[in-house]
């Protein structure tokens, strides 16, 4: 609509004032709010800016190239991918805690990111190098740094922001999305030709499948993960409700699989398996600090777990998580 339209020129020309001739460079993450930053901050300056993508090798099935596909491809967008996937996974093998492994994907992201963008600077890519980092920060993430007054007490689950990252790198922050509630950033991504699925996604956490695995994080559970996590995905997208005419996966805020490290028998043919467990977890909220489970139905459910069990060799079992928040968290760890 002309209301967004003008509200993307408006933007345009404020990035353009604020950079000038010089260079930008953003942590592409392949969730919403840096997919429009990018997207938004490439309409205004173009090849001023370098996008750098960190696969930390714990992104859903085929994410790494979807991300690549479009800001790429699509968009013609200067982007490094860092396939950073092996130094995430030994780095975390054998750590066990939540918090630990939260820290530690974290401090790489931050490693990995100031390395590169230590590489560009030295390339010269362009004149001098970037002066800019920009961020997808939107208005409720300053409301909550801001804050402080209101923070918990007790951190039950430390999400891994990049806070003083720009002084570390010396760079100027650029913040293209501050003013804005997460669905003017939806409508604004659309406006700038983003694909409606990309931006109307549900939130995924910065740690990733690092946190849904529970426990050690291994190569082959997260293979295992990726892909009973798309079939869950590809048929909460497919399945209509008659009576709203929407999809499951719009009717709920966040569904995803969780994998559990457990064993349990089960039967095939006439061979007897003991292979691993899924936790489907679905979840309808506004706020995401209260969350109710998904009344999904059966027959969703059903095709499912009928789908991950004959499809994922190596996971003989699938259950539905009844839980809400509170008690429980929307993720498991
Ligand atoms: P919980 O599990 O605390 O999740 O009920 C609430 C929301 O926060 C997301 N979440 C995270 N996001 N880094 C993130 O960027 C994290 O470490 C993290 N932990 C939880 C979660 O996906 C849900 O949307």
């Amino acid at each position: 609509d002309w209301v967004m339209r003008d509200h993307v020129a408006e933007a345009v020309q404020k990035i353009r004032e604020q950079v000038g001739d010089e260079e930008v460079i953003l942590g592409l993450s392949g969730g919403v709010d840096s997919s429009v930053a990018a997207a938004l901050i490439h309409r205004a300056i173009g090849d001023q800016l370098t996008c750098v993508f960190v696969d930390h090798g714990l992104l859903r099935l085929n994410e790494g190239d979807m991300v690549m596909e479009m800001f790429e491809g699509k968009l013609n967008a200067k982007v490094i991918r860092v396939d950073a996937s092996e130094l995430f996974l030994g780095q975390l093998a054998g750590v066990t805690d939540p918090e630990k492994k939260r820290k530690i994907i974290g401090g790489l992201f931050v490693d990995v990111f100031k390395a590169e963008a230590a590489k560009l600077k030295a390339a010269g890519n362009g004149v001098k190098g970037a002066t800019f980092l920009a961020q997808g920060t939107i208005y409720p993430d300053v409301i909550e740094s801001g804050g402080a007054k209101s923070k918990k007490a007790v951190t039950i689950k430390s999400h891994h922001n990049v806070g003083g990252l720009p002084e570390q790198l010396g760079l100027k922050l650029l913040e293209p999305l501050r003013d804005l509630f997460k669905d003017e950033v939806r409508e604004l991504g659309v406006a700038l030709g983003l694909p409606h699925d990309m931006v109307y996604r549900h939130p995924f956490p910065g740690p990733g499948l690092g946190v849904r695995i529970l426990g050690e994080v291994k190569p082959e559970y997260a293979k295992l993960l990726q892909r009973a996590d798309a079939i869950f995905i590809e048929e909460l997208r497919s399945t209509i409700d008659p009576i709203s005419g929407k999809s499951w996966y719009d009717l709920t805020s966040q569904a995803f699989t969780v994998f559990l490290p457990v064993k349990s028998v089960g039967v095939m043919g006439d061979g007897r398996t003991y292979d691993y467990v899924v936790a489907l977890r679905a979840v309808c909220t506004s706020d995401f600090m209260t969350a109710d489970w998904a009344e999904l139905p059966y027959s969703l459910l059903k095709r499912v777990s009928g789908r991950i069990i004959n499809e994922v060799r190596g996971i003989n079992r699938v259950t539905y998580d009844v839980s809400s928040k509170p008690p429980a968290t929307i993720e498991w760890e």
